[in-house]
C-alpha cells in the first residue's frame, strides 16, 4: 500500500468513530511488516475513561490477528492540529514497535512524520522488569 493509500484508510475511519461526547473523530490505520493494515477509530463510552483511542483499537486488532511487527501508521483528525498521539497510546504502541513512523493529519490532510522513540523517549520497557522477575 502507498502512503496515500495509507493516509485515505485512516482518514476513512473517521466516519466510523463513535464519538458523542468529544465529538472529535479520530481514525488510524496501521501497517504491518506483511503489508496488511489494520484500521481503527476511537470509541468512547458514557464512562469517559473507559473509551478506547483510534490507534490502540488498530493495535488491538492486529495483534490479536497474530501480528507483532509495525512498520507505519498513520493518525488522521479534523482539527488544525496534526493529530498526535496521546501519552497512553505511545506507551501502549512502544510495546511492539517503539521506532514505529508516525504519520500525523489535520484536518486538511497535511501530515507531520515522527519516529515513536521522538515522541516517547526514555520509555518504559519490558526489560526494565528484568531484575524483579522471579
Ligand atoms: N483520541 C484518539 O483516538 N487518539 C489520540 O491519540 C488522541 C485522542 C481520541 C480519544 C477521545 O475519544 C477523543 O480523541 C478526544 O480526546
Amino acid at each position: 500500500m502507498t502512503l496515500d493509500e495509507l493516509k485515505d484508510a485512516a482518514v476513512s475511519m473517521l466516519d466510523r468513530a463513535h464519538c458523542p461526547y468529544s465529538h472529535f473523530p479520530v481514525g488510524a490505520a496501521l501497517e504491518c511488516a506483511d503489508g496488511s493494515v489494520y484500521t481503527g477509530c476511537n470509541i468512547e463510552n458514557a464512562s469517559y475513561p473507559v473509551g478506547l483511542c483510534a490507534e490502540r483499537t488498530a493495535m488491538a486488532k492486529a495483534v490479536s490477528c497474530g501480528q507483532r511487527d509495525f512498520v507505519r501508521l498513520v493518525i488522521a483528525g479534523r482539527s488544525g492540529e496534526f493529530c498526535v498521539p496521546c501519552g497512553m497510546c505511545r506507551q501502549f504502541l512502544a510495546e511492539f514497535a517503539p521506532e514505529l513512523s508516525i504519520i500525523c493529519l489535520n484536518g486538511s490532510g497535511e501530515a507531520e512524520t515522527f519516529r515513536l522513540s521522538e515522541l516517547l523517549p526514555h520509555s518504559f520497557g519490558g526489560s526494565q522488569l528484568d531484575g524483579v522477575k522471579p
